[in-house]
């Protein structure tokens, strides 16, 4: 499997965010969206109206960290298909934690023809998304507790994706915190296929250089 790269904007200037998007796109494989509510986090940040804003040819990865997010799916869908990014290019990921019936969520996500993905935090065993893996077209493992960028890999997270690769060979696995040089070759020896990093490449001098050290 392909390592793929997936840049959260989290850590970039929000002043200038499709200039820091095109300061990355040549390098990597999909843009990650850190969706906050100040509720489901201690952390807000960006919405759809946001979304549809963004200029980008990249797949986009919009990882939602809200309360319901049953109800803002279809918010997110129309605003990525406004920046043009619509079909296999998109995937909504929901976490484990707020979806009461996430079957019924990830069924809902894939009624808009878009990817759907299941997230756990560093305190979820994956266990429980056991009975929806075969129904997702990724699952995301945090490797921190979501809501701020910048922190220190959670290595638990690495026995985790070990698992889950051996019972899902060929699913998409992506790992969310922590990345840098180091984490980022433990991810993927465990079994990751898509890194998502923030603050290791938008605070790097030489963004190229960060992103190429994490294939
Ligand atoms: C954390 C977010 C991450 C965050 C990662 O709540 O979901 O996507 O931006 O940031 P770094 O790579 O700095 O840990
Ligand atoms: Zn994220």
């Amino acid at each position: 499997m392909s390592v793929k790269i997936a840049p959260s904007i989290l850590s970039a200037d929000f002043g200038r965010l499709n200039e820091e998007i095109a300061s990355v796109e040549p390098y990597v494989d999909l843009l990650h969206v850190d969706v906050m509510d100040g509720r489901f986090v201690p952390n807000i940040t960006i919405g759809a109206p946001v979304v549809k804003w963004l200029k980008t040819g990249l797949p986009l990865d919009i990882h939602l960290m809200i309360e319901r997010p049953e109800l803002l799916i279809e918010d997110f869908v129309k605003a990525a298909a406004a920046a043009g990014c619509s079909g296999k290019n998109l995937s909504i990921t929901v976490h484990q934690e707020e979806c009461k019936h996430l079957h019924r969520i990830v069924q809902l996500i894939h009624s808009f023809g878009v990817k759907a993905a299941v997230s756990i935090n560093p305190g979820t065993p994956l266990e429980m998304i056991r009975d929806v893996l075969d129904d997702v077209d990724m699952v995301l493992i945090m490797s921190v507790n979501p809501g701020f960028g910048g922190q220190k890999f959670i290595e638990h997270a690495l026995q985790k994706i070990q698992l889950l690769r051996e019972i899902m060979p060929g699913l998409d696995i992506e790992v969310d915190g922590g990345v840098n040089a180091e984490t980022a070759k433990q991810c993927v020896d465990a079994g990751a296929n898509i890194l998502v990093a923030g603050s290791y490449i938008f605070e790097a001098k030489d963004r190229k250089k960060a992103i190429e050290s994490l294939r």
